[in-house]
């Protein structure tokens, strides 16, 4: 019998569970009603409420402009239509990088406005204090280490990161650091496959992949790159499952072209 068949809600203790009975967690992001009541119902275990809605929905190049009202307003959209997945949801650009009270308000915003179950935050030890005061305040904490897109200028490019020893060193400490203050899951975003497993294999806390290989407890990937609604953006780490611009632009010339030459809408489909 497997964990992900079962529960009726998916819970922190069920990820727990799933990692230790090695079944393996399925993430996606979604950032609005319709989207997310699609997904959750498809069976995936955790909804991430992605800050790359800075991306996908509101065309940004990066993930910096969006706003914390901004991140709540997916998140509550997110949480009406879900029965059954862990809700996670960022915490944006700005709103916990000053200090670990900043942070703290902000995290308990979104728990507060949206209802999600728990918050996700960029960073290893410069982000420390920020993760255990809002631990302490009883909000479950997902980390995000390797590719952090919030940090982008710094980094400068969206290449693999922790390709040499001192940053995979760096990884590993900030890893068990995150685990030991209390976090109950890690995204590991592009960095190679082997310090993933590395990360998976000694930590207890579930270990979530993007561009991070197969040797983790799970994977996750922005719904729209999957779908296929965004043709430009094609790394490595991406599998498409649709194609959906081209299916949403068949539909919409064809619509279009029903509609001009008179045939939309026909006797049945009026009044
Ligand atoms: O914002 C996001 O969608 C993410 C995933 C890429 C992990 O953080």
């Amino acid at each position: 019998m497997t964990i992900n068949s079962n529960p009726s809600r998916v819970t922190i203790k069920v990820l727990e569970q799933m990692k230790n009975e090695g079944e393996k967690i399925s993430m996606l992001t979604a950032y609005d009603y319709s989207f997310a009541k699609i997904i959750d119902e498809a069976g995936i275990d955790i909804i991430l409420v992605g800050d790359s809605a800075s991306n996908v929905m509101a065309g940004h190049e990066t993930t910096l402009p969006i706003t914390l009202d901004q991140m709540i307003y997916h998140a509550s959209s997110v949480i009406r239509a879900v029965k059954r997945a862990l809700v996670v949801v960022d915490l944006p650009f700005g709103t916990y990088q000053a200090d670990s009270k900043e942070a703290l308000k902000s995290a308990i915003r979104i728990m507060k406005e949206s209802g999600a179950h728990a918050v996700k935050l960029e960073g290893g030890h410069l982000a420390k204090e920020s993760i255990e005061r809002i631990l302490q305040a009883g909000i479950p904490v997902m980390g995000h280490l390797g590719l952090t897109p919030q940090s982008i200028y710094k980094f400068g490019t969206y290449t693999v990161r922790a390709k040499d020893d001192v940053e995979a060193k760096t990884l590993i400490d900030d890893s068990k650091m995150l685990e030991k203050i209390g976090c109950f899951s890690i995204v590991l975003e592009k960095i190679p496959n082997v310090l993933a497993k590395k990360v998976a294999l000694n930590l207890k806390l579930p270990i979530i992949g993007i561009g991070a290989g197969s040797d983790v407890d799970g994977q996750v990937l922005v719904s729209h790159d999957m779908l296929g609604m965004n043709k430009d953006f094609s790394p490595r780490f991406l599998r498409r499952y649709l194609d959906l611009d081209s299916l949403v632009s068949n539909a919409v010339k064809k619509y279009s072209s029903d509609i001009k030459s008179g045939s939309f809408p026909n006797k049945d489909e009026q009044y």
